[in-house]
C-alpha cells in the first residue's frame, strides 16, 4: 500500500517527511519521493528502492521548503522506477496518490489530445495534468481540485501541493483512508495516525468522498457534494497504531471499511494493472498446465474463500478442485494425485487443522501453496510457495478483510492458471483483470449501504433464525453470511444453496423467518428467483441483495432490497461480501454483543 504524508509547516519539512514515511514502511513500497516549495517553486526528489536511497538523494541535493508532500510507492501502473515514483508534477501542481484511478486511460487520452506531456507510466500523473488544465483555464487551485475530483473513478487517496502557494495543501479520499493532523501553526495529512505521530496526536479522519484544504492556521473539510462538514477530532494513541480503531467503534467496522484499500493493495501485488495481466512469481515449482487437480483445505471463513475459488478454478482454468474443511481433510486419507497441487488458506497461518492438512499434502507428494495473511506464520514457513494476502493485521475475531483479500489472491491465481492452461485468451485475461481492478471502487460503493443496513439490522435482530440463500459463487457467500451473523450476534443462521431449499430447509419457512438472498443479476439469477418465489409463497420475509438489473427483474415483494452496482459476475463474491458483513455487524451492535471478541471464539485456533 502506498503511504502518503503532507506538512504545511513553519520549518523545513523534507527530513520530517522522510521520517514520517519511515513509519509507513510497514505498508510495503518500492520507491519514494518528496516535493516541497523552494522559494515558492515546486521541486522534488525521488528514488527507487528503500528510503535510505531517497535520503542520499536529499543529502546530495537538499530541499529547504516549509511545505511539502511525501510518498512511498507500491507499484500498480508501471514498474518501480524513479520516473514512476511520486510525487508526479506539472509546473503548477505536485500530487501523491494511493489507490487506483480506474479510468486513467480515457483521461490520459483526453489530456494527450489536449497537448499534455506524460513522463511516467502511472495512473497518478493524469491527476496532476487534470488539475493543471483546470488551473490554466483560470480556476484557483482549490476550485481546480474540486472540478477534477468528480472526474476520477476508482478508490484512492490524494495529496496536492501547488506552485507559488506556501499556505495550501489539499487532501482527498475516496476508498483509501486519509488522516488529518492539527498542530500549532502547522497542519498535516497522512495515510494513518502513525505517520502523523511525531507531529501531533490531535487527529481527524476524512470520511469517504471528503476532501480537505489545509493551511497553516486551519483545515476546512468538504464532502463529496462540496458542502463544508466537520469531522470529529480525537486524541490518537499512536503508539498502539496497529490496534487503532480510527473513527470506528469496533475493529470489525474498521476492517470492513479498510477493504477497498487492502484488497486494492493485494490486487496490486498480483496484477499488472497497466497491461491488465496477472503477474505471479516466475519461479513456481509446478506448472498449472500440467496439473490434473487442485486440493484445497482450510477452516471457517477461509474454507468459504476456497469454495468460491473452486468455482473460479473450474470455470476459468477448467481445473477440477477437491475442497474439504481441514479437520476432515487431515484424517480422511484422501488419495492425492502425483505432483498435484494443494492450496491451504489461512489468515493466521497457525490453524492446527490447516497446518496438519498441509503436512499430509506434503507427505503425499503435493506441491503446497499457502494463501496466508501472516507471512511469518508456521503455515507460510512450511509451504513450498506463499501467496500473501496483504490485508494487514486483522484484530476483530470475525474475519472480514482477510476473507476478501483471500478472494482477491485466489482470483488472480485462477486467472493465471486459466492463461497457463490455454483456457483463457489474452483478451479474456484482460477482461477479468479489468473487472478485478474495479473491485476496490465497487467495495466503496457497497460500503455506502451502511446506513440502510443499520436500519435493516434493527428488524433482523429480532429474528430467532435466519436463512441465507445463493447459487453459484453466491452459495459459499451465503454460507459466509450465515457464519458471520451467528458468530457475532449469536442468532442461529444457515446458508444453503438456493436449489437445495425444497429438499428440506423449506420446512423452516414461516412469516417469522428472514431469508437473505444473494442474487447478482447473472446467469443463475432467474433460477434463484424461482426459489425465492417458493419462500414468498410460504410467507417468508425476503431480504434481497442484488444489483440494479436484479432489483428491476426480481418481480417479488421483499421486506428490503439492498441494491449494489452492476459488475462483472466474476468479481461479485468480493463485493457482495461487504453487505453481508455489514448486516452481521450492525445486528450484533444493536444486540449489544462483544463484536470484536465474540464469546467462545479465538482468533487463532491452534488446537484441533
Ligand atoms: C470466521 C473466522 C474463522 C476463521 C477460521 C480459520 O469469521 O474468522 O472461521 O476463518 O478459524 O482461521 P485462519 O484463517 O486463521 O486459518
Amino acid at each position: 500500500m502506498c503511504g502518503i504524508i503532507g506538512i504545511v509547516g513553519t520549518a523545513p519539512v523534507a527530513d520530517r517527511l522522510v521520517d514520517s514515511l519511515k513509519r509507513l514502511e510497514y505498508r510495503g513500497y518500492d520507491s519514494a519521493g518528496v516535493a516541497t516549495l523552494e522559494h515558492g517553486r515546486l521541486d522534488r526528489r525521488r528514488a527507487e528502492g528503500k528510503l535510505r536511497n531517497l535520503e542520499k538523494v536529499l543529502r546530495e541535493a537538499p530541499l529547504e521548503g516549509r511545505i511539502g508532500i511525501g510518498h512511498t510507492r507500491w507499484a500498480t501502473h508501471g514498474r518501480p522506477s524513479v520516473a514512476n515514483a511520486h510525487p508526479h508534477a506539472t509546473t503548477q501542481v505536485a500530487v501523491v496518490h494511493n489507490g487506483i484511478i480506474e479510468n486513467f486511460r480515457e483521461l490520459r487520452d483526453e489530456l494527450l489530445e489536449a497537448g499534455a506531456n506524460f513522463e511516467s507510466e502511472t495512473d497518478t500523473e493524469v491527476v496532476a495534468h487534470l488539475v493543471s488544465r483546470e488551473m490554466r483555464d483560470g480556476r484557483s487551485a482549490v476550485d481546480a481540485v474540486a472540478a477534477s475530483l468528480p472526474r476520477l473513478r476508482g478508490a484512492f487517496a490524494l495529496a496536492f501541493l501547488f506552485d507559488g502557494d506556501e499556505d495550501l495543501l489539499i487532501g482527498a479520499r475516496k476508498g483509501s483512508p486519509l488522516a488529518l493532523g492539527y498542530g500549532d501553526g502547522e497542519m498535516y495529512l497522512g495515510s494513518d495516525a502513525l505517520a502523523l505521530a511525531p507531529f501531533t496526536d490531535t487527529i481527524s479522519y476524512l470520511d469517504d468522498g471528503d476532501w480537505a484544504v489545509l493551511r497553516h492556521g486551519s483545515i476546512e473539510v468538504r464532502d463529496a457534494a462540496n458542502n463544508k462538514v466537520s469531522r470529529p477530532i480525537q486524541k490518537a494513541a499512536a503508539s498502539a497504531f496497529m490496534v487503532e480503531k480510527g473513527n470506528h467503534r469496533h475493529f470489525m467496522a474498521k476492517e470492513i471499511h479498510e477493504q477497498p484499500e487492502v484488497v486494492g493493495h493485494t490486487l496490486a501485488h498480483y496484477l499488472d494493472m497497466a497491461s491488465e495481466t496477472v503477474r505471479l512469481p516466475a519461479d513456481l515449482p509446478f506448472d498449472f498446465a500440467k496439473l490434473d487437480r487442485i486440493s484445497i483445505a482450510a477452516c471457517g471463513t477461509a474454507y468459504y474463500a476456497g469454495l468460491v475459488a473452486k468455482y473460479w478454478f473450474e470455470r476459468y482454468a477448467r481445473l477440477p478442485v477437491e475442497i474439504d474443511v481441514a479437520s476432515e481433510f487431515r484424517y480422511r486419507e484422501a488419495p492425492l494425485p502425483k505432483n498435484g497441487l494443494a492450496i491451504v488458506i489461512s489468515q493466521s497461518g497457525e490453524t492446527a487443522d490447516t497446518l496438519a492438512s498441509l503436512r499430509y499434502a506434503k507427505e503425499n507428494g503435493q506441491h503446497v501453496l499457502a494463501v496466508v495473511n501472516v507471512p511469518t506464520s508456521t503455515i507460510a514457513r512450511d509451504s513450498h510457495v506463499v501467496m500473501p494476502t496483504l490485508a494487514g493485521p486483522e484484530i476483530g475475531v470475525a474475519s472480514t478483510k482477510a476473507f476478501t483479500c483471500q478472494l482477491a489472491t485466489l482470483a488472480a491465481i485462477a486467472v493465471a492458471a486459466g492463461r497457463a492452461r490455454g483456457v483463457l485468451s489474452v483478451a479474456e485475461e484482460r477482461e477479468l483483470v479489468h473487472a478485478l481492478v474495479e473491485v476496490p471502487r465497487l467495495m466503496s460503493e457497497a460500503l455506502s449501504l451502511g446506513p440502510e443496513i443499520e436500519v435493516l439490522a434493527r428488524t433482523l435482530m429480532k429474528a430467532k433464525d435466519v436463512l441465507y440463500l445463493g447459487r453459484g459463487t453466491a452459495f459459499p457467500l451465503a454460507l459466509e453470511g450465515a457464519l458471520k451473523l451467528k458468530e457475532i450476534s449469536y442468532i442461529h443462521a444457515e446458508g444453503y444453496a438456493a436449489g437445495e431449499l425444497k429438499h428440506g430447509p423449506i420446512a423452516l419457512i414461516d412469516e417469522k423467518m428472514p431469508v437473505v438472498v444473494l442474487a447478482p443479476h447473472d446467469g443463475v439469477f432467474e433460477k434463484t428467483m424461482s426459489n425465492v418465489q417458493e419462500v414468498v409463497a410460504r410467507g417468508g420475509r425476503i431480504i434481497l441483495i442484488t444489483d440494479g438489473n436484479g432489483s428491476k427483474a426480481a418481480g417479488i415483494g421483499t421486506e428490503a432490497t439492498l441494491t449494489l452496482p452492476e459488475m462483472h459476475p466474476a468479481i461479485a463474491p468480493l463485493v457482495y461480501a461487504v453487505p453481508i458483513q455489514l448486516l452481521a455487524y450492525h445486528t450484533a451492535v444493536h444486540m449489544g454483543t462483544d463484536v470484536d471478541q465474540p464469546r467462545n471464539l479465538a482468533k487463532s485456533v491452534t488446537v484441533e
